[in-house]
């Protein structure tokens, strides 16, 4: 994967110290092959028989497999089998952190990241030790390194509805899941900033999450969805309707320019994560995302990892790998981070402090690159 744009030297550092937004990235999508084995290890959990799923047989044979997905749903069982090393709470908060450290080295100032809680409750893992594990990972970050974060609860599309409903009850029972809030005060602001989905597009009905999204909305609880990755345009459409407010990948509106044109209307953000579309067999290369389409079209939208274990690529390689693609300008970069500050669930003040931060490097940049 891309650590430095060939074409200037100062190009991969600029791009490095950009305060970045990462607003689609998978707690358990960090899950390294190496972390999977240390922690199956340590909680006693069985991975598959090597001598029924080869790419379990090592560290580096799954390193291998996972360099070979083939779509979506092949790359979605390795990803929910591996999470079933996850038992406790410190595995969840060792996982957040050990995303944030490298969050971190790759100039992410803010974080929104999501987490799948009904495959781990599945397996037995009460809600609490989830959350608690993972908000004390997103603690230790904002202390150790002064980013803020979001947490992010994704249902998923492949389960019963039922379980998503049960999950949405228990966040609200536990008062996790509140309003919006601008506020960064331990105290006030909610555990849980918004709710998502994901995993499966092609199959579950579009509007499986209507009515809980419905039910978030009249409580302002932020809403984003998975649409548009391997679905077509129409599931865009969909995830608008039901009620997102912010569409992860949402690649496939480029097929659409009317729809393209509403959305760059009402401002909203897409989450896209170009290196995530290669690996998953949306497209073909990196220069076949609508990277270009979406900034003629005026279409805001910030760059992410997605899986950043599964795909080889965390969020600074991916930025240099549309750099290396679309040879962007530094203007075109300043519309980049300033759309992905202002689409951020953060307040005013945070968001001036990110914009004031992206001036200062292109200020200090501008003649290098
Ligand atoms: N869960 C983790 N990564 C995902 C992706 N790229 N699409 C849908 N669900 C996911
Ligand atoms: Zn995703």
């Amino acid at each position: 994967m891309c650590k430095s744009p060939s074409t200037n030297p100062n190009w991969h550092t600029f791009l490095t110290r950009l305060p970045k937004c990462e607003h689609h990235v998978h707690l358990e999508g960090c899950l390294t092959p190496s972390l999977i084995f240390h922690l199956a290890s340590k909680n006693n959990v069985r991975l598959p028989n090597p001598a029924e799923n080869p790419a379990y047989a090592s560290i580096d044979t799954l390193t291998h497999r996972y360099g070979h997905f083939t779509s979506l749903d092949d790359f979605l069982s390795f990803y929910f089998t591996g999470m079933a090393v996850l038992q406790h709470k410190s595995d969840f908060e060792e996982l957040a952190w050990s995303y944030f450290q490298q969050a971190h080295k790759d100039g992410v100032h803010h974080a929104e990241v999501f987490f799948d809680p009904q495959v781990h409750r599945d397996r037995g893992v009460p809600y609490s030790d989830i959350v608690d594990g993972y908000v004390a990972g997103c603690r230790r970050a904002e202390r150790a390194f002064g980013m803020t974060t979001r947490l992010i609860m994704c249902f998923l599309r492949h389960l019963p509805l039922e379980s998503a409903e049960k999950l949405y009850a228990t966040a609200l029972e536990a008062g996790d899941l509140k309003p919006h809030s601008d506020s960064d005060d331990e105290e006030s602001r909610p555990r849980i900033h918004g709710i998502g989905c994901s995993s499966s597009e092609i199959g579950p009905p579009k509007d499986m999450y209507a009515a809980i999204y419905a039910s978030a909305a009249s409580k302002g609880i932020n809403r984003t969805a998975h649409a548009g990755e391997e679905g077509d345009a129409s599931y865009v459409a969909a995830a608008l309707e039901f009620g997102a407010t912010r569409i992860d990948h949402g690649v496939r509106l480029a097929e659409d320019p009317e729809l393209m044109a509403q959305i760059a209307q009402r401002g909203t953000l897409l989450t896209v994560c170009p290196v995530s579309n290669v690996q998953l067999k949306c497209f073909d290369s990196i220069s076949d995302v609508p990277i270009r389409k979406f900034l003629d079209a005026g279409v805001r939208f910030s760059i992410n990892s997605d899986d950043p274990a599964y795909f080889g690529a965390y969020v600074l390689d991916c930025y240099c790998a549309v750099q290396e693609a679309f040879g962007l300008s530094v203007e075109e970069w300043r519309v980049i981070a300033e759309n992905g500050v202002n689409g951020s669930w953060v307040g005013e003040g945070r968001k001036r402090e990110l914009l004031e931060g992206v001036d200062r490097l292109i200020e200090e940049f501008k003649g290098l690159l």
